[in-house]
């Protein structure tokens, strides 16, 4: 996609909307004549006043000029929005990065966590497009299960899956664990993926075994979003301007990296969790 310098430049804009999607994650709808542009996969630059800016997904774009945003509490940032209401000012920059491609077709979608809000978003603009669409969804709990009820509105009841780690609704098992069988039995076109590092990786291998093209949206620390500041970097690419989408062959030339190790903010190699 095309990168225009205007996206960089910060705008403000009131809180519109607030929606609690679990004990953890809220919507946040706000108006922004930039994101509304916005392609499944690319993410914003959200600027809580005194805080921080911190990256996120974009979960939604509507014809109102509306955008939505999906935020799970883990820190000072996201505790601070989920504190903040309707009517109250934030920062935005972008969209950034590249997206998601819209493939025909026989299509698997596998998320995870807040991971699944580009997915859902690619589901919506997938439409009718895809010959089959199956959504591997999972999570720690039914509790952090998220997007069920619009997932299930989307494509056929039949065609999601869903599994949670402590079995409090469907599969009691890691996302990963039908997706064997799933690729044993069925032919897909392509896979998406989105969630943890961990859960991607394995998906990467599986998709790599069975030879099904694959897009996984990655996440690395981010402060410019443009480029510049390289604390995103992964081998030679950087996740906020070459990614966040990345192809199974891409992968394929970081896999020393990819589900193993992260940049911190003074630039050092950590491992994933
Ligand atoms: C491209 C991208 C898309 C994302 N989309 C979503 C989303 O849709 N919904 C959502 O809830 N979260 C999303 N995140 C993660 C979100 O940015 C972090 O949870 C948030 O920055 C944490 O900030 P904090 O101050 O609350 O927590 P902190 O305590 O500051 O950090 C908690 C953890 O969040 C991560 N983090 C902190 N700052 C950043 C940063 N600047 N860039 C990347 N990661 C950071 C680190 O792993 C850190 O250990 C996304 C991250 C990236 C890179
Ligand atoms: S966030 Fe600065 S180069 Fe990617």
């Amino acid at each position: 996609m095309a990168y225009h310098i205007t996206n960089n430049q910060l705008r403000t804009t009131r809180i519109l909307c607030i929606k609690t999607e679990s004990p953890t994650v809220k919507t946040l709808v706000f108006k922004d004549k930039q994101c509304v542009k916005a392609e499944p996969g690319q993410f914003l630059m959200l600027w809580i006043p005194g805080i921080d800016e911190i990256p996120l997904s974009i979960l939604d774009t509507n014809l109102d000029g509306t955008i939505s945003v999906a935020i799970k509490k883990v820190g000072e940032a996201t505790k601070a929005l989920h504190c903040m209401g309707v009517g109250e000012v934030v920062g935005i920059r972008g969209p950034f990065g590249n997206h998601f491609s819209i493939k025909k077709g026989r299509i698997l979608m596998v998320g995870g966590g807040t991971g699944i809000a580009p997915l859902l978003f690619l589901t919506r603009k997938l439409g009718k497009k895809a010959k089959k669409l199956v959504f591997l969804i999972g999570a720690k709990s039914r509790g952090e299960l998220l997007f069920i009820d619009a997932l299930q509105r989307l494509c056929n009841e039949g065609n999601i899956i869903a599994t949670t780690e402590d079995g409090s609704y469907g599969l009691k098992c890691l996302a990963t664990v039908p997706l064997k069988s799933l690729l044993a039995n069925e032919k897909f076109d392509m896979i998406y993926t989105c969630g943890p590092e961990q859960m991607m990786r394995k998906v990467f291998a599986m998709a790599e075994k069975h030879k099904i093209p694959l897009e996984a949206s990655i996440e690395r620390l981010m402060r410019c979003a443009i480029g510049l500041c390289g604390s995103c970097v992964i081998g030679k690419y950087r996740v906020c301007k070459d990614g966040t989408v990345f192809t199974g062959e891409q992968l394929t030339g970081v896999e020393e990296e990819f589900g193993f190790s992260k940049r911190d903010f003074t630039g050092k190699k950590i491992p994933l969790p």
